[in-house]
């Protein structure tokens, strides 16, 4: 049997840059529309120039490819209105990361006083540019996101005009917390709606799966795939693909990120086959997105999968994919 998706997005992934995103970028841009790129490079994108640089590189990485690089910058409190006003034709959304909570996040923000990031905030709600949260405090691994769904709640309060999103949510607190708050959405990840944390280090410790926030519990990931795969209109998928050199990961000092960028429509496809509807896929994948971002305009293009096996490669260039190695169900046979 065969699936058809319309206008595939991911709405969080990272592509980083020179030879990396020369090696990854392509392997989104064939089969997806567009997705949101994440600003966390050494140094971070926080300037116009940077932003408009970096989209510039990546639109050379992916060719002829019919798929839009949607920009973020990675957020600051001291970006004025002028300055977003400047930009914004140029981005669309600004990505905050609490100050060192993950791979290249230490110029981010500590302390979450309300008072010093309202001046950018009421600017963003103003001009209708989304939020992008890592939300994680640095407190016990298993608890951080649990615990940061106050610094959400506080945020959706305050700024009721803005539309929050909350990245790669991996707990039934996150979940829960979505149906509270009319301007708070989220992305959810492949690998968490697929692993818990007994696949990461319940027995040999599998590098590849380790990312930031970590896996959760079964029921975690239950809460996750009831409303992935109800087609909720207010979660989307983004991918949160993360390549590493296969060295960075495999080494004492394991690198956070799981690279699902090229199964990605192949697992989703199996998995909402064998739990749920095509039409849920498509909300997930595409249509509750552009609902949400207001703000893109989303290239044509249309992804037939089919139920023919599909064996992962070992890598793709340096990077060791999910899955690797290992047959899948559906493979891509057309993108339209
Ligand atoms: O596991 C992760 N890797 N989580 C993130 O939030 C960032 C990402 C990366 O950039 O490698
Ligand atoms: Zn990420």
């Amino acid at each position: 049997m065969a699936i058809t998706i319309d206008a595939p997005l991911d709405m969080h992934l990272h592509l980083r840059d020179k030879e990396m995103l020369k090696r990854v970028a392509p392997l989104s841009s064939d089969s997806f529309s567009g997705a949101i790129i994440m600003p966390n490079l050494v140094p971070p994108i926080t300037t116009k120039e940077e932003l408009i640089s970096y989209k510039n590189r990546i639109k050379e990485a992916i060719g002829e490819d019919n798929f839009t690089p949607y920009m973020t910058l990675f957020f600051k409190p001291t970006y004025t209105k002028e300055f977003l006003e400047s930009i914004k034709d140029e981005l669309t959304a600004i990505k905050l990361y609490p100050a060192g909570i993950t791979t290249n996040s230490e110029g981010g923000v500590s302390g979450f006083n309300v008072e010093e990031l309202r001046p950018t905030l009421e600017a963003m709600s103003e001009l209708e540019i989304p939020l992008c949260i890592h939300g994680e405090t640095n407190g016990f691994v298993m608890d951080r996101e649990a615990q940061f769904v106050s610094i959400y709640e506080m945020l959706a309060t305050n700024f009721p005009k803005l539309t929050i999103i909350m990245e790669h949510i991996t707990t039934k607190e996150s979940v829960e917390a979505l149906d509270r708050f009319e301007n708070l959405y989220a992305t959810i990840t492949l690998h968490h709606l697929m692993i818990t944390l007994d696949d990461v280090a319940g027995g040999m410790l599998q590098p590849h799966l380790f990312c930031k926030p970590i896996a959760k519990r079964p029921e975690d990931r239950d809460a996750l795939r009831r409303v992935a795969l109800s087609g909720h209109p207010k979660v989307m998928f983004g991918s949160d693909s993360a390549p590493h050199p296969q060295d960075a990961k495999e080494s004492c000092g394991c690198a956070a990120g799981v690279f699902t960028a090229p199964i990605a429509l192949q697992v989703l496809t199996q998995l909402f086959m064998e739990h749920s509807t095509p039409e849920n896929l498509q909300a997930f994948i595409s249509d509750n997105a552009q609902k949400i971002y207001k703000n893109i305009t989303v290239p044509r293009k249309s992804v037939v999968l089919e139920e023919k096996p599909f064996t992962v490669p070992d890598k793709y260039g340096t990077v060791v994919p999910m899955y690797a190695g290992e047959k899948l169900k559906y493979s891509i046979r057309e993108i339209k």
